[in-house]
Formats: C-alpha cells, structure tokens, sequence
C-alpha cells in the first residue's frame, strides 16, 4: 500500500485510554469510590454483569504497556486520571500513593520519548461527590478547579497537554437523560442542569490553569455530523434540532459564549435561564479543541422519538461497526472543515476515533487478523489529510483504544484496542491493526 502522506513530521501520533476502562484495581492504595464503580457493581447496569474491578490490569502492568506504546512507535498517550485516587473524597484529604501512579506512569511515558496527554475527568466522579449531588450540585466547578489545581501544581512541568472533560454531551445524555451511563439517572430536567454545571467545571478548570500552568488546555468534545435524510424541511429541521443538542450546545458556548437557540426548543421548560456571568467562564479561550469522531447520523423528522423528535435512518450498503456506527470516514473530513470555519479554526486534535469489530476472541499463533479495523484507520487518517490539505488545523491522532477494554455499560463485549487483550490470562497481542498503525507512523516520519 502506498504510505499515507500530508501529515507534517511534528504530527502527534497517539493512542487514547481512560482510567476506568484499563486501570482495574479501582480501590487500591486507598482510592475512593467511583460512581462507575458503583454502577457497575449494581446489577443489570453492565452487560454480562463485567465491571472495572480488573479491567486490563493496567494499574499493576503499566510499564509493560508502556513498552508497548513505544514498540508500535507511539509518539503521544491520552490517558485520564481518575479523580478518586487523586482525591478520595473528591475534595479536601489527598492521597499521595494515588498520586504516586500517575507521577510514575508519565515519567515512565518521557523515559519512552512518549508525550502525555492527560484527561482530568472521563467519567469516574468520586462516589462521595455524587452523595453530594454530582453534576447536579453547582458547587462542582469548585471541586473540579480544586481537583484540577492540585493535579496541575504536581504534573504541569511535565505534562504540556491537558484536557479538562471527556465528552460533556455523553455524560449529561447518558448520565442524566436515559440511565445508560453512570449515575444512571432519567430526567429531563436533570440533563441540562449536569452539562450546564459539566461546561462551567471546564470553565474554572481552564481558569485555574491559567494562574499556574505554562502549556496548553483544551476541552474534548465528541461530534457527530447530522445529515438530513431528505432535502424536505422537516428532516432539515430535524437534523438540525439533533446538532444543537449533540454538537453545538457545546461547541456554541465555548467558542460563541452562548447557547444555540434551538436548546429551548428543544428541552421546553426543563430549559432554564442561565445566568449571563456563566458564559465569560465558560468561553474563555482554550489552547486546542478535542475532537472525538466515530460515526455521522443521517436523521429524519420521526415525532414519536423523544426529546429531539429525530430518528437516525439506516444507510443501506455502509459498512457498520459492532456498537451499531455507520462507517463514514469523510464526514470527518467535512466536520474537520466545518469545525475550522464556524468555530475560528482552532487548533484541533482528533482525541478519538476507532471500531469495535468483531475480531478472533483469542490470538491465533501470534497473531489477531482484523481488517476492518485496518481498513477503518487508513480511511480515517486520509480523511484527516484531506482536511489538513484544505487548510484545518489538526496537530495530532489518538486511536481508540491502545487496548481493548471495558466498553462501559457493554462491558468487555466490544473491542475497539489496536491490542487484543486476553481477559482470562491478560496476554495482549497486537492486532494487524496495530501493525499498521506502527507503518504509517514510522512512514510519516521518513515522508512528510
Ligand atoms: C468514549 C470512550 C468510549 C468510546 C467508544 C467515547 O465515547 O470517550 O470512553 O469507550 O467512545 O464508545
């Protein structure tokens, strides 16, 4: 195959994790519960009944991880800090051996010539806080500036990248609106009051930062292109109504200090008025944007489907991933282009972007054939290059994931790791995917 070119030779090539889906060990060393830990040792909330207890193991095998990372070539990670460990309680008393796994995980990730990327916050709230009134309580943006401030004073010399919340949309749609995700609530009015409080912790998080920290932070945002199904007003209108609840209801406020207008149309009264001094936090500048892209949606007018009265219609003859994704590499090409004309052409990192497929369950003599997922990252990365030659700003890639791992409330059922992990002997293998992945970037350092 010819080698993929237009990335530049400082392109960041990376891979993504998050603490509770790899670390395992979720209490260990005096960490404080999770509100996933939590959920999923509630039954009926994860598929199988899996939870995080072992994950990958990752929290004992860090190192050899590592050295992974650095065989494939890897030149970046993304990986979360879970806050618990950091903080038990979430605020106040902190715990230096939590402390202490992070500060040797990023030496361990410089020693490799592998730049850290780290999330403060994907998904794990401290139990305690939740006790407190989670996302709900507005006193959060206190908590997670606290948080963050620590986290920054210990790690900033050595971190140059920092990203404040993974997915606000994700948290609020599937925390708060349908129960799928932790907390596992289902109201209406709880929907807009968590990812109102999720946008005003990201706020004081980049207001603290800018006191004492001297690189970059930026707020990762998954996005999902809204195609109507047809030219007729309705379905315009309806995936127009679907963009401003996934897409624009954070990019808007970040970028524009305001909400779009369709937001109370949307919720009705569970809409309320924000106060006007929410939005200068909330806005400030960010050094970079996050973009987490795995599918576009084409969407009809369909009244009798809930909130946003939009149903997503079915693509005969696309290619579609295990959790149900339409393969469609260039709408991130035309989301990459969009996000740098609406939004002042940012600086971008594509922060996620991978498949679960179903692969081989165990490696066969060495080896995980998986070429869908082979065929997915080529398509994807020339999608980015084509955004890059039409002048987006996109300084980096992460893959998800660096390993298979739990799939949230799937469990351990969707594999999307370029790294097959055996979950019975915690044997990883790389995948052909991973083979590639190492080519293209070894290929992107010889040939810009
Ligand atoms: C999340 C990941 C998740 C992935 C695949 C993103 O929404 O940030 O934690 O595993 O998508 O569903």
């Amino acid at each position: 195959m010819a080698a993929l070119t237009g990335f530049a030779p400082n392109f960041l090539w990376g891979a993504a994790t998050a603490a509770y889906q790899i670390e395992g060990s979720p209490l260990a060393d005096g960490a404080g519960m999770s509100i996933w830990h939590r959920f999923a040792h509630t039954p009926g909330n994860i598929r199988g009944g899996d939870t995080g207890d072992v994950a990958c193991d990752h929290y004992r095998r860090w190192a050899a991880d590592l050295d992974l990372m650095q065989s494939l070539g890897l030149k970046a990670y993304r990986f979360s800090i879970a806050w618990g460990r950091v903080l038990p309680e979430g605020s106040g008393r902190s715990n230096p051996s939590g402390i202490g796994f992070y500060d040797r995980l990023i030496d361990g990730l410089l020693e490799r010539g592998i730049e850290p990327m780290v999330t403060l916050y994907h998904w794990d709230l401290p139990a305690a806080l939740d006790d407190r009134g989670g996302w709900l309580n507005p006193d959060i943006a206190g908590w997670f500036a606290d948080y963050a401030d620590l986290v920054y004073r210990q790690f900033d010399g050595r971190v140059r990248k920092w990203v404040t919340i993974n997915e606000p949309w994700v948290i609020a749609d599937g925390g708060y609106l349908h129960g799928v995700l932790a907390p596992g609530h289902r109201n209406r009015f709880e929907a807009p009051l968590a990812s109102h409080n999720l946008l005003r912790a990201h706020g004081a998080a980049v207001g603290a930062y800018r006191a004492s920290g001297r690189h970059e932070i930026g707020l990762v945002v998954n996005l999902e292109p809204k195609i109507p199904a047809s030219d007729s007003p309705a379905d315009v209108a309806a995936a127009q109504r679907a963009d401003a609840y996934m897409n624009r209801q954070y990019l808007d406020p970040v970028f524009h200090g305001r909400y779009p207008a369709a937001m109370r149309d949307i919720f009705g009264a569970a809409w309320p008025d924000w106060p006007a001094a929410d939005f200068a936090s909330i806005g400030q500048k960010i050094d970079f944007l996050g973009i987490n892209y795995y599918t576009r949606s084409v969407t009809r007018d369909d009244p009798q489907s809930g909130l946003l009265a939009a149903a997503a219609v079915v693509q005969p003859g696309s290619t579609y991933t295990e959790t149900g994704w339409e393969v469609c590499p260039s709408a991130l090409t035309d989301l990459l282009v969009r996000v740098a004309a609406d939004y002042g052409n940012p600086p971008l990192y594509v922060t996620e972007n991978g498949a679960a497929f179903y692969d081989p369950p165990v490696a066969h003599e060495g080896r995980v054939e998986d070429p869908l997922r082979v065929a997915y990252l080529r398509e994807h990365l020339r999608a980015i290059a084509a955004a890059i030659a039409g002048g987006v700003d996109v300084r980096g890639y992460f893959l998800w994931s660096l390993l298979d791992n739990l799939e949230w409330a799937q469990g351990y059922s969707k594999r999307f790791g370029m790294i097959h992990v055996d979950f019975a002997t915690q044997q990883r293998t790389f995948k052909d995917s991973a083979r590639f992945y190492a080519q293209c970037i070894a290929d992107a350092q010889r040939r810009p």
